[in-house]
Parts: structure tokens; C-alpha cells; sequence
């Protein structure tokens, strides 16, 4: 039986799997001795995810952050400048002021500030976000959870050799946790050449569980269950409790054909299509030889017209154009759904006429379900699954959110917050207030008006917010937040759904009548610039949760609103 860990890659330009990481002790030494004399730079938690899989080779043939060659003919092309499909920029992004001359060495550190690797610096290249987005994900609406990000990450790119001296630190699931090399070692030992991967980023329920066996019984092989446990999509079940999922579920449902389950660190950037040409190169590299494709895969959800961002069958039918190039085969299913009276699940475009047809979506899984404390039925999901899931998710009245108020200074966002903190105690409720002007008081002191430092404040609300709602709380939020994206983004820290946009709409004429601070006669008289709705833009919110109009209603009123709209919700009992 051929050995497909000794099989080189099953690709025209491939080779054998790259490999970053320096093996010597003594040139890790050395690496970690020359690089405190180094500049660097610290890596986010999406780069620290792309470094580890240039690293292992999961990335092959690429091997850096792609320098401005490859950039630009992967986005216009999808191809690396050799030739090789590859459809997803991978770059790696800084201020020019952090960078050292080209040719020099410079220090790729994680948030602690350890040291990850030594890059040599060969090119430094600007780009654009919006270009990205459009060539890229085919959008630049801010509610694809990639552009809002997008607009923070840094001003150049940079590319050069690099040497790997540690990999990203984690300490969950490391048996699970294994390297390209390492899982087609394992494959190998199970013996079939014929090895169908699943991505998923989701927990496992029936429905995946139907399709995952049928694509490994037809291909009479291996199932590599392949969950990405990088960055997902915000808002998605945290990776700890999917594993606990796809670990229970493999060793008691899958006990009749050969799984393999592992964790790949992927920061996902839920493109659709490429992301899932990019999906089946990677597994490709990891020693598969057919890749699952099914119904919206990597597909980001709604945009802000509550249309979706790509077709259901988009991402098929761009893998299905470039399959013969990518060196693994995809295997297309359709949706899978329940037939109810024969108790068995079937691709939507095979269920008999006639029959009845259920399905459960995700939201409706969180909404209807989870948020209400109420069991997810057993044609839906194992009961293992749905008791890890009630674990993670507490009833909506006993979990956190946040109200975001946004509006123009002065448009009465902080009296109308303080009024729904208190009103909060009637339900036993209480709340943390995050009020702009006060947070600029400590946690934000000493930041501007600057577009990059009101950027940089509403950032820190939006962080400080996601960690109370994480931890079951809500909070109030009360900031000017003028910029669309940066309030998408902390929409996004701090899940959609328990993010509640409440826009403030008093016109900026009320707004300067009121005047309460003096600020916009200061601003009309110049004394002070960028005042929102004066010489900077408000860009009022395309689908706020809630709109209130403080002209015709009083606080308590518009409170009220809120109130009402809180219980509806369920957020209130
Ligand atoms: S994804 O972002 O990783 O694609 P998810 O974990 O939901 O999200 O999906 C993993 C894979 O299963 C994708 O190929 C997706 O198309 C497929 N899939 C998910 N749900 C269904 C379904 N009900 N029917 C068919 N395919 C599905």
C-alpha cells in the first residue's frame, strides 16, 4: 500500500511540504541572542495563525508572507507569482515607523512579547484595503466580518526569508494539535490512500454527521475531521467546546470507519468561494486526497441589506472550476436536510416529492433554542452535543449584552443610558456604564480627536464591552462611535447577537441648540476641528436594532422604548 507520508505533494508545483521551523537548539539560541538587538514587531492573533501554518507547510507552497509579486497576482489572478493557485493574500502588515532597512532583520514577537521569529526584511509595499475586500471577498461592506477588521490592520506589508524559531504558545488540545507532517504520519498508519477532509467551525450535528460518513463511504476511506480552532466567524461556539463536541462524537458515533480527528490553527476570513479553494489546498497539504464542499461554505452570513454575501453553491461551483489545479478532489453536497417520516436525512435535491422537510439554522439553534434554555431535538442533534451546548449558552435573560448607543454629541445618549441603568434594577438587572466622555477620563486619557485616535477609543469600549458581555453581563455603551466600521467591529468583539445598535437621531441642528458643553460653538468658531458633524462625518448606522427620536420623545420615553424592546427580545423577563 502506497505510504502517504513518503507520497510527495499531489501538486504541479508543490515539492515537498515547506518547513519553517529551525530544528537546532543552537541556531534557536542564536536567533533569540540576535534578536534582542533587533526592532519588532508584535504579531496578532490572525497573524500569529498565518505564521504557524507558512511555518508547518500547511500554507505549501508559500513560504512568507507574501511579498508584493504574489500579493497582487493572487488578487487579480488567485495564482502566486510561480504559477500555483492560491486564492488568499496572506500578508503580514506594520507601520512603516516600527520597521528597520530593507535587508535588515527584524523580530516577529506574540502579544507577550515572546519571540516567534526572525524575518529578513526584503520588501515593504503598500496596499489598500477597500481593493482587497472587493477582489478578495467581492465586498466592501462593513458587516463582512474581514473588512471592518480590515481597516485596522497596518499601513504597509512586509515580506522577506524567515526562521521560526517557536511556534504560537497554546495549551488546550495538544494531542489533538497536529502538524501537516504529523497527520500524514497518522494516515498513514491507518493505511487508506483515500483520505476525505471536513473543515467545519461549527459544532457537529446530525446533518454533518450524514455527510461527513457519506463522503468517506463513498470514497471507501478515511475521514479527516479538520475543524479550524483559529479565528472563525465572531460570534461562532468558542473552539474549546466544539473539540469537546467532535471529540465525544467521534468516539461514540463514528466507531465503524477510520476517523482522524485534528485541530487546524486557521484564521478563517469567511470568504466564500476563495476561502474555500484556500480550505482545500491546505488539506491538501495535509495529506488529503478529497475535500468536502457543501452548502455556503465559509459563507460570512448577511450583509448590511440583510442579503447574503455569496450564493449558497458559489463556493462549489468556483472550486469545481479550478479542481483539476488545486491536487485534491472536492466531493459536493448539497443541503443536507431531515425528512420527518422517514426519519432520515437527505441532499435537498433528492427528497421524494411531497415529503416533509425540517431543518434547524444556526440562529434558530442559539435563538430559539439555547437563549431559551429549551432542549435541540434528537433528529437535530446527539444529546451530547446539545448538553455541552447548554453549557456554553445561558438562557437570554441570564446572559449578557450590550446596548450601543450612538449618535452626534449632545444628541441625549448618556441621559437616556443613565435613565436604562436604573430601570435595568427593576429586573434585577444591574449594569457597567461605558460613557465616552468618562472612559476618556481613564482608560482612554491622553488620546486625541485624531480619526485614529476616536478609532483607538471606541476599540476600547468595544474590548472592555466584549469581555462583560462574555462574562454574562450587560453593558451600556455611550460614545459619539461616528465610524461605521469601527462600530462594526465592536459589534463583531462582541457577537452580533448580543450587540444592540441603538441610534441616537437627533438632527445636528438640536443638537447645537442644546449645546450642552459649548462644543459646537467651539468648533463653528475653529477653536477646535474634527467635531463629529461639523468638520468630521457621523455615518448614522444602516440597520440600527433600535432608532430613537429625541426631538418628539422624552428620555424616559425613549427608555421605554428600549425597555420594551429588551423584553420582547427575551433579554428581559
Ligand atoms: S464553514 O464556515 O466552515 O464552511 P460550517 O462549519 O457550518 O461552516 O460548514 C462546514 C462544511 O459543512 C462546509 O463545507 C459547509 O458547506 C457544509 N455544511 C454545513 N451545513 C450543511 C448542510 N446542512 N448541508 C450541507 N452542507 C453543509
Amino acid at each position: 500500500m502506497k505510504n502517504i507520508s513518503e507520497t510527495s505533494l499531489i501538486t504541479p508545483y508543490g515539492g515537498e511540504l515547506v518547513s519553517l521551523v529551525t530544528e537546532s537548539s543552537e541556531r534557536k539560541k542564536e536567533l533569540i541572542a540576535l534578536s534582542q538587538s533587533l526592532s519588532s514587531i508584535q504579531l496578532t492573533a490572525r497573524s500569529q495563525c498565518d505564521l504557524e501554518l507558512l511555518a508547518n507547510g500547511g500554507f505549501s507552497p508559500l513560504d512568507r508572507f507574501m511579498g508584493e509579486n504574489d500579493y497582487l497576482r493572487v488578487l487579480y489572478e488567485m495564482r502566486l507569482n510561480n504559477g500555483a493557485i492560491f486564492p488568499m493574500p496572506i500578508t503580514l502588515t506594520a507601520d512603516p515607523a516600527e520597521l528597520p532597512e530593507i535587508g535588515k532583520y527584524i523580530a516577529l514577537k506574540d502579544s507577550r512579547n515572546n519571540l516567534l521569529a526572525v524575518m529578513q526584511l526584503q520588501e515593504v509595499f503598500s496596499w489598500s484595503p477597500r481593493r482587497e475586500a472587493q477582489l478578495v471577498l467581492g465586498t466592501t461592506d462593513s458587516r463582512h466580518p474581514l473588512v471592518s477588521e480590515m481597516e485596522t490592520w497596518k499601513k504597509v506589508c512586509i515580506s522577506g526569508p524567515m526562521e521560526v524559531v517557536s511556534l504560537p504558545k497554546v495549551f488546550d488540545f495538544i494531542h489533538l494539535r497536529l502538524t501537516p507532517k504529523q497527520v500524514r504520519a497518522k494516515l498513514a498508519e491507518i493505511g487508506s490512500a483515500q483520505v476525505v477532509a471536513f473543515q467545519t467551525r461549527n459544532p457537529l450535528h446530525r446533518a454533518h454527521e450524514e455527510l461527513t460518513k457519506r463522503a468517506a463511504k463513498s470514497i471507501n476511506g478515511t475521514l479527516l475531521l479538520h475543524p479550524s480552532v483559529g479565528m472563525t466567524k465572531p460570534g461562532d461556539v468558542d473552539h474549546f467546546s466544539r473539540v469537546r463536541i467532535y471529540s465525544t462524537l467521534v468516539e461514540k458515533y463514528y466507531q465503524d470507519s477510520p476517523v482522524l480527528l485534528s485541530l487546524l490553527p486557521l484564521a478563517m476570513r469567511m470568504a466564500g468561494p476563495r476561502e474555500a479553494m484556500w480550505h482545500a489546498i491546505i488539506r491538501r497539504n495535509y495529506g488529503a486526497s478529497h475535500f468536502i464542499v457543501g452548502r455556503d461554505h465559509a459563507g460570512p452570513g448577511m450583509d448590511s441589506k440583510g442579503q447574503p454575501f455569496y450564493g449558497p453553491y458559489d463556493a462549489q461551483n468556483l472550486v469545481a472550476k479550478y479542481a483539476s489545479e488545486i491536487g485534491i478532489q472536492p466531493l459536493f453536497f448539497q443541503e443536507m436536510v431531515y425528512l420527518k417520516d422517514e426519519d432520515r436525512y437527505e441532499e435537498i435535491d433528492k427528497v421524494p416529492a411531497g415529503a416533509q422537510v425540517l431543518s434547524i439554522s444556526g440562529t434558530q439553534v442559539r435563538e430559539e433554542y439555547l437563549a431559551k434554555g429549551k432542549q435541540l431535538p434528537g433528529w437535530f442533534t446527539r444529546p451530547e452535543t446539545s448538553d455541552i451546548l447548554s453549557q456554553v449558552y445561558l438562557p437570554k435573560h441570564k446572559d449578557g449584552f450590550c446596548l450601543w448607543f450612538t449618535g452626534l454629541s449632545g444628541a441625549g445618549k448618556s441621559t437616556i443610558a443613565e435613565i436604562i441603568s436604573n430601570m435595568l434594577l427593576e429586573y434585577g438587572r444591574s449594569s457597567t456604564e461605558l460613557d465616552g466622555d468618562v472612559v476618556r477620563t481613564h482608560l482612554s486619557k491622553g488620546l486625541g480627536f485624531s480619526k485614529a485616535d476616536r478609532d483607538t477609543n471606541i476599540l476600547r469600549i468595544g474590548f472592555v464591552a466584549a469581555e462583560i458581555t462574555r462574562h454574562h453581563g450587560v453593558v451600556l455603551c455611550a460614545a459619539i462611535s461616528p465610524y461605521r466600521s469601527i462600530r462594526d467591529e465592536c459589534r463583531k468583539m462582541i457577537g452580533e447577537e448580543k450587540f444592540i445598535e441603538v441610534y441616537v437621531d437627533t438632527p445636528i441642528e438640536i443638537c447645537e441648540q442644546r449645546d450642552v458643553k459649548g462644543m459646537y460653538q467651539k468648533a463653528r468658531r475653529g477653536e477646535i476641528t474634527g467635531f463629529t458633524g461639523v468638520d468630521d462625518p457621523y455615518e448614522p448606522p444602516v440597520n440600527p436594532q433600535i432608532r430613537l427620536d429625541t426631538v418628539s420623545h422624552m428620555p424616559e420615553e425613549n427608555a421605554l422604548e428600549i425597555i420594551g424592546y429588551l423584553k420582547q427580545q427575551g433579554y428581559l423577563l
